[in-house]
């Protein structure tokens, strides 16, 4: 699949400001500063659609994306952000939950992690949320561009174990800046569209 014309929709807060029901929706979950922005512009092939940060908490809002009218990126705030208020936690943890429940369009629910270390307890309660919500459990293993093959294999191996994942093949590994992975994400991007539509 190639993508032409990816446009952002809507950052939203509320659950007012939601695009209307009806396209698929792929959801990108994970802690702050994992790189759920940068995998979006990878995917799209643009540098700054989804504005990134090397300062964790740069996505605050709901942010969609239509993806050439067929399908749409939806980036989620993220979440194990600790140098902000509790109030504002509360706050993202909120809008999160709200457009997880409630929306009907979402077809799947990606989880990323950061391939470099161990899954936290967030990471932990959002993929047992995905899986018993019935969406696949993919994971993608960010940042893979910092370790050598070897590294990766023996990190896919912990969060394999760490988050119970039956399947290996369930996880990927994904470099934005290198591009590693890109057309593999998005083959199953589009199976999964295909499957939904
Ligand atoms: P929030 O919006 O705060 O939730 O963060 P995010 O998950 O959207 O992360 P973002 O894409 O903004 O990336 C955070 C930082 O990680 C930025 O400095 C990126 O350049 C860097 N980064 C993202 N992906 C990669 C990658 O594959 N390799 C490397 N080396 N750095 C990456
Ligand atoms: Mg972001």
């Amino acid at each position: 699949m190639k993508i032409k014309k990816p446009e952002l929709i809507i950052t939203a807060a509320r659950e007012k400001q939601y695009p209307k029901e009806g396209v698929p929706e792929i959801a990108l979950a994970g802690r702050s500063n994992v790189g759920k922005s940068s995998l979006i512009n990878t995917l799209v092939n643009r540098k700054n659609l989804a504005r990134t940060s090397g300062k964790p908490g740069k996505t605050q809002t709901i942010n969609f994306y239509n993806i050439d009218d067929k399908f749409r990126f939806v980036d989620l705030p993220g979440y194990g952000y600790a140098k902000v208020s509790l109030k504002e936690r509360e706050k993202w943890g909120e809008m999160i939950e709200t457009y997880l429940t409630k929306r009907k369009s979402l077809v799947e629910v990606i989880l990323l992690l950061d391939i470099r270390h161990k899954p936290g307890e967030h990471d932990a309660v959002m993929y047992n949320w995905i899986k018993s919500f019935g969406y696949n459990g993919i994971v993608i293993a960010t940042k893979c561009d910092k370790l050598s093959k070897n590294k990766r294999q023996k990190q896919i191996s912990v969060i394999q174990r760490e988050l119970e994942i039956e399947n290996k093949n369930l996880i990927i590994p994904f470099s934005a800046t290198k591009k590693i992975n890109k057309d593999k994400v998005l083959d199953l991007v589009d199976e999964i569209i295909e499957i939904n539509k």
